[in-house]
């Protein structure tokens, strides 16, 4: 079972930081998930919330903000911001990356897709990335964008034939999955259409065992060391 360590090693150290990937890296994880959107210069940024109150010692809107003006908020112990370009920089012979494409205006997806496909055409990655989104609007046009990438499809209180019809529309790899919706016979109509199983959030040993038992393909986890 393969393990992506959520936001990078985020039980421990600031999530969507270089640091949280470094130490999820020295712990020899499979891959990184993390949350993409864009500044207000259009810059591609590594963060999860809509707002900077949570994870920096900045205020308000994080789309408000150019790339210049985020890099001087702390994210955490002295990191700053990262930029998805910076991850590929440092992350392009792995690990794998699975990247959120997150939307605080639900409707305005078009820019962030875009400005993904044209800095992931910049860097020959050793582990195609996997993108996924709750925005399936958004995964229906980066399709349309792209015909090889690897679309996951996130999805949370939805009926699962409409995760698998949304899977076969956009023919996409995988698809993702609350822990608390995981059961045995999602696992096989998954594999059964052909597409992997990522869980997440999985951050005890017991969920971890419960993934294996079940068949999931790749766990997500804020502590990958204790689930490894
Ligand atoms: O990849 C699944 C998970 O990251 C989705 O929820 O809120 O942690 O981005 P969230
Ligand atoms: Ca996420």
């Amino acid at each position: 079972m393969k393990i992506f360590a959520h936001r990078g090693f985020s039980g421990q150290y600031p999530e969507n930081t270089i640091l949280a990937f470094d130490k999820a890296h020295e712990l020899g994880v499979d891959g990184f998930e993390l949350d993409i959107q864009l500044s207000k210069d259009n810059k591609i940024v590594v963060f999860h919330d809509r707002r900077l109150e949570r994870t920096t010692d900045g205020q308000g809107r994080l789309a408000r903000y150019t790339l210049q003006e985020l890099k001087q908020y702390d994210a955490g112990q002295g990191e700053r911001i990262p930029t998805l370009a910076e991850l590929l920089k440092a992350y392009y012979l792995g690990p794998q990356l699975m990247i959120e494409l997150k939307y605080h205006t639900a409707w305005n997806y078009q820019p962030l897709v875009d400005a993904l496909v044209k800095l992931l055409k910049r860097f020959k990655l050793k582990y195609p990335p996997i993108i996924c989104s709750f925005n399936w609007p958004a995964l229906v046009y980066l399709r349309s964008k792209s015909r090889s990438i690897n679309i996951a499809v996130l999805h949370t209180r939805k009926p699962f034939p409409r995760v698998l019809k949304i899977a076969d529309l956009i023919k996409a790899c995988a698809i993702s999955t609350p822990i608390n919706e995981v059961s045995s016979k999602k696992v096989a109509l998954a594999k059964a259409a052909g597409l992997n199983i990522y869980v997440w959030t999985v951050n005890s040993k017991k969920q971890a065992a419960l993934c294996r038992q079940l068949g999931v393909f790749g766990v997500i986890s804020n502590f990958p060391d204790k689930i490894k």
